[in-house]
């Protein structure tokens, strides 16, 4: 594991080199979620992105925020611009962030020539453009020509070899900002010093990258605890009926190879029991609770249920390092926020184990619980996190200047 740490903890950071009247271009990962009046619905990452973005003004270098917002796919989204978030970064900062519709063009390079030390400006939505996520040589050049140094941030990106992570490192002088930093020393110590039993619960939506995920963890977890929409392409893959749920097809093999692979290793996989089910996926839908083995086909499965929550419980006391990305359930909307809410509340109550939560959901869940500052690390990585956990090199460290 050595060699592994070695990697991310022997980069450059921002002790390292002078911002003074330099243009700083500053990844950060600002993909918060947004409610349907596109309010922040939590701040963790915007709060997490301060020190950095507060440390670059007072050493009076003007900034040039880049993030993205959800996964437009190279095309404009009007829900996805980053404007509420700028608005949102100026009420923490208390001084002007100025806002642009672009992140390349006229408009931006305007606005850079006369942007002034101690100065911010944030890029509008960065997967707008497709030549992002292709990591398109010139589009990064473009970026970088903005710049003078290029500070890397954004920890909840740094698994994508984007052209705003990779691709502009390689025109300018790249280093970590204090949040990677953090991030990286506090996972690292982690990868020095395991605490078995392991016991990971994932959820979410993101079913098709955390099927992955599982795999390459089976040779570090004990348990690992299924929720989510996740919990439906394995409970298919089991030959049970699963109603209207989320899920994905083309993963059934996949989970089906999972599960005997974890038969192998040792791990115990725990899926739930009983599920809520909902008529659709509102507040005033019609609910019950019902067996993994009685989900009507007409209805859509929306959280855990009860005594899927205490056997979850039974295996999380006693571990000793749990791990925990993706809600049990649509837990945006409070009546199926249940299975979600407890889970964080019974990690939170593991007094001796080390309990982290990576994912912007997961993490937004733990303040509606109210329990963020019983965890041991909140994480503001969710796929990054869990990659780095896995111990994959991120090609976003990877892009950063070595120290001599
Ligand atoms: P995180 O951000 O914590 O990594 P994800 O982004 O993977 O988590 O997934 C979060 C989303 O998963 C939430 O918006 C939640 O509504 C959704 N979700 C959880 N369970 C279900 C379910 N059973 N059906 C549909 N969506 C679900
Ligand atoms: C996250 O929310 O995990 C990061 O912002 C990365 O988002 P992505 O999974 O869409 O690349
Ligand atoms: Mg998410």
């Amino acid at each position: 594991m050595s060699s592994f740490l070695s990697y991310a903890t022997n980069k450059k950071t921002l002790d390292d080199i002078n911002v003074s009247k330099k243009r700083v271009i500053l990844r950060v990962d600002l993909n918060v979620p947004l409610d349907h009046n596109l309010e922040v619905m939590d701040t963790t990452k915007i709060d997490s992105s301060l020190p950095t973005i507060k440390y670059l003004l007072k050493n009076k270098a003007s900034v040039i925020l880049i993030s993205h917002l959800g996964r437009p796919k190279g095309k404009v989204e009007e829900r996805l611009r980053l404007l509420p978030v700028a608005r949102k970064l100026e009420d923490k900062l208390g001084q002007p962030v100025l806002y642009v519709k672009s992140a390349v063009g006229p408009e931006v390079e305007r606005i850079v020539e006369t942007l002034r030390p101690g100065e911010i400006l944030m890029l509008d939505n960065i997967r707008f453009y497709s030549e992002e996520e292709e990591n398109e040589p010139e589009f990064a050049q473009k970026l970088a020509s903005y710049g003078d140094i290029f500070v890397n941030d954004a920890f909840g990106t740094l698994h994508r070899a984007h052209a705003s992570t990779v691709g502009i490192a390689r025109f300018l002088p790249a280093v970590a900002g204090f949040l990677v930093e953090k991030e990286i020393k506090y996972f690292a110590g982690i990868f020095e010093n395991p605490q078995k039993p392991f016991t990971v619960i994932l959820g979410g939506s993101k079913v098709s990258t955390k099927i992955g995920v599982i795999n390459s963890l089976m040779k570090t977890v004990d348990k690992l605890l299924i929720g989510g929409a996740m919990c439906f392409t394995f409970l298919k893959t089991l030959g049970k009926k699963i109603g209207k749920s989320m899920y994905e097809p083309d993963k059934i093999d996949l989970a089906y190879h999972i599960l005997e692979e974890a038969k192998k290793n040792n791990v115990e996989i725990v899926l739930p029991v009983d599920i809520v089910v909902a008529s659709e996926v509102t507040n005033n839908a019609e609910k019950d609770i019902v067996s993994v083995d009685n989900i009507p086909d007409n209805m859509i499965g929306v959280d855990i249920g009860p005594k899927t929550i205490e056997i979850f419980k039974s295996k999380i006391n006693g571990s000793k390092m749990i791990f925990w990305n993706g809600p049990m359930g649509v837990f945006e909307i409070p009546r199926f926020a249940n299975g979600t809410l407890s889970i964080a509340k019974i990690m939170a109550e593991e007094k001796n184990a080390i309990t982290i939560v990576g994912g912007g959901e997961s993490v937004m869940a733990t303040n509606i619980a109210e329990v963020q500052d019983k965890m041991t690390h909140v994480s503001t990585g969710g796929g990054a996190t869990l990659e780095f956990l896995e111990g994959k090199k991120l090609p976003g460290i990877t892009a950063l200047m070595d120290k001599d």
